[in-house]
């Protein structure tokens, strides 16, 4: 048994106004993706799989010496970040076998913190299903709907006691997951998601603030400074 990771990069970044696509942006000198990917290293993986548009011009313009041969970019993107985890996992599976795990984690996460990737092995490597870091809520949750105006108001507050964030990386059995992301009936946003349609219950592993995802320009500054407090 061995492990992988994948990392979805695929995206446009839309919420992230820019010159190139998110994964591409510079933090603390390097491309958000270079972070990404040597946050997994840590890992002992084998190979980190990139999955990249098919029409991507930028990552072969890069530098990712760093990472020696365990590189393998995919430019077999999708149209949502399901659709690039499963192109890239049934292309991946040429070299993986069903039992293997795959960590997939977002470019998006620059910032994942060692000690939250070992704590995640740690305490999923002896799971029969495997799991997911994540954060529990902090903040008091409200669901919103908008009243005849238009305008955003409350309509309820969740109890946030059973409500956790799910981050990246996740991990899972290669073979099961690509089988539950083909599957999965209802849109899923994370992999957790398409496990959980099969009626599993993935690990809930305790996360940190650190590993944020970058979506908006001001998410940037904060990444920017956590890279370059650390040594
Ligand atoms: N992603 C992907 N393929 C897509 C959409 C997203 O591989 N069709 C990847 C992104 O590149 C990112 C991760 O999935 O690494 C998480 O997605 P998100 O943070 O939402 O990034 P974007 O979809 O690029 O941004 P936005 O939603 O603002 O457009
Ligand atoms: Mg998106």
């Amino acid at each position: 048994m061995s492990f992988f990771a994948l990392i979805p990069a695929a995206g446009s970044g839309s919420r992230l106004p820019g010159e190139q696509a998110k994964q591409y942006a510079m933090l603390a000198g390097r491309p958000m993706l270079w972070h990404a990917i040597r946050a997994v290293c840590v890992a002992p993986v084998e190979t980190v799989f990139v999955v990249l548009a098919p029409d991507d011009r930028t990552f072969a313009a890069r530098d990712w010496s760093a990472f020696g041969g365990k590189l393998e970019p995919l430019y077999c993107g999708g149209e949502t970040r399901r659709d690039s985890v499963y192109n890239g996992l049934v292309a991946a599976m040429a070299a993986v076998d069903a039992d293997d795990w795959m960590l997939v984690h977002d470019a998006a996460r620059p910032c994942l913190p060692r000690a939250d990737l070992e704590r995640l092995l740690s305490e999923c490597s002896g799971d029969r299903i495997g799991g997911i870091l994540a954060l529990p809520a902090a903040d008091t949750v409200k669901r919103a709907a908008k009243d005849e105006a238009g305008t955003q108001r409350v309509a309820a507050s969740e109890d946030r006691s059973q409500l956790w964030l799910a981050q990246t990386p996740q991990m899972f059995r290669a073979g099961l997951l690509a089988q539950a992301l083909r599957q999965a009936k209802m849109p899923v946003t994370d992999e957790s998601g398409a496990i959980e349609q099969m009626g599993l219950k993935p690990r809930l592993v305790a996360g940190s603030r650190e590993n944020l995802k970058v979506t908006y320009a001001q998410d940037l500054a904060i990444a920017e400074a956590i890279l370059r407090s650390r040594p």
